[in-house]
């Protein structure tokens, strides 16, 4: 617990097992604060920034109430309306904001721009997702797989899709938390290389595998999981996307190869009919609706964590 605070949370790769761990078990408790009305407000006083240079639904309305309700206030800063967003260095921001509030979380492209951010604040940053990584995302997966079967340990991940950034940070999350993880992409969008080894010298006995096979990939899976095959940014590519990944479909044939009782993940936003249909995502082996209430008690939890 006292490791965490004032921290950063740029990549869960900087979080060892038990730290993710602790914070999943605070999230448990947090979400059972809020089941049973009770005012839990440990970050009275305190002012989260929230900067955006990307769409969002869950991650800024999970993260605003969230802060809210833990007696916080927090600031929408779209990028558009700060001085981020006419070149201001963010060097300087981080300076700046460093001096106003107890915690920012920010949207971007560049994990490197979130990094640059870290370093110059004296405050916690998060990392509300980048091109490569989506860490508070898998916090509340961990979660909710948690809630739904009981443990992680020696559960099967498998996400199909886009090597990008759920992928990357499911692979990081899963091999820490002692899940095999099994990545299907085509050739051209498979994981970062220097993620996957990094992923893999996490493992401590569960597999980490890559293949361009989705049907090899969810054998034995207990989750499957998917995400949008154009992400944030590259709107252009859709057309080209929709060829590459048209085998990576989540659809009942493919569910068919994994675990009877699988369950069924995404991050959201989805869309039906390209990387999941929709007898899957609106069927009842998916839990993406609790998974993404998730967000708002992992967030809170880290926030606890990391500001309190
Ligand atoms: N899953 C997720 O991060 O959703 P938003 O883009 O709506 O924040
Ligand atoms: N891969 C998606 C995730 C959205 C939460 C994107 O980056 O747009």
């Amino acid at each position: 617990k006292e490791q965490l605070k004032g921290r950063d949370l740029l990549t869960l790769a900087d979080y060892s097992k038990a730290e993710i761990g602790y914070i999943l078990e605070l999230a448990a408790q947090i979400k059972e604060k809020k089941k049973n009305g009770e005012v839990y407000e440990p970050l009275k006083g305190k002012t989260l920034g929230m900067i955006f240079e990307k769409s969002s639904t869950r991650t800024r309305v999970s993260f605003e109430a969230g802060i809210y309700q833990l007696g916080g206030t927090g600031l929408f800063l779209s990028s558009n309306d700060i001085q981020l967003g006419r070149g201001e260095p963010i060097s300087d921001t981080a300076q700046v904001l460093s001096g106003y509030l107890d915690g920012i979380m920010i949207r971007t492209f560049s994990q490197k721009d979130v990094e640059d951010l870290a370093e110059n604040a004296s405050i916690p940053v998060i990392n509300g997702l980048t091109d490569d990584y989506h860490p508070c995302q898998v916090l509340a997966d961990l979660q909710t797989i948690k809630e739904v079967k009981g443990t992680l340990e020696g559960l099967k991940l498998t996400y199909i899709g886009d090597g990008n950034n759920m992928a990357h940070s499911l692979m990081i999350g899963c091999a820490k938390m002692g899940l095999d993880v099994a990545i299907a992409a085509p050739k051209g969008y498979q994981p970062n290389e220097n993620i996957t080894a990094l992923a893999k010298s996490f493992a401590e006995g569960t597999e980490v595998l890559v293949t361009e096979d989705p049907i090899e990939a969810v054998a034995n899976a207990d989750i499957i999981y998917s995400d949008v095959w154009a992400s944030m940014g590259q709107e252009a590519e859709q057309k080209v996307r929709e060829q590459a990944f048209a085998k990576y479909q989540v659809n009942n044939e493919l569910f068919a190869h994994a675990k009877s009782d699988a369950i069924f993940m995404h991050c959201l936003p989805a869309h039906r009919g390209e990387e999941v249909t929709a007898d899957i995502i609106d069927g009842p082996q998916s839990v993406v609706f609790q998974e993404a209430e998730n967000r708002l008690h992992a967030q809170k939890a880290l926030m606890v964590a990391l500001m309190g």
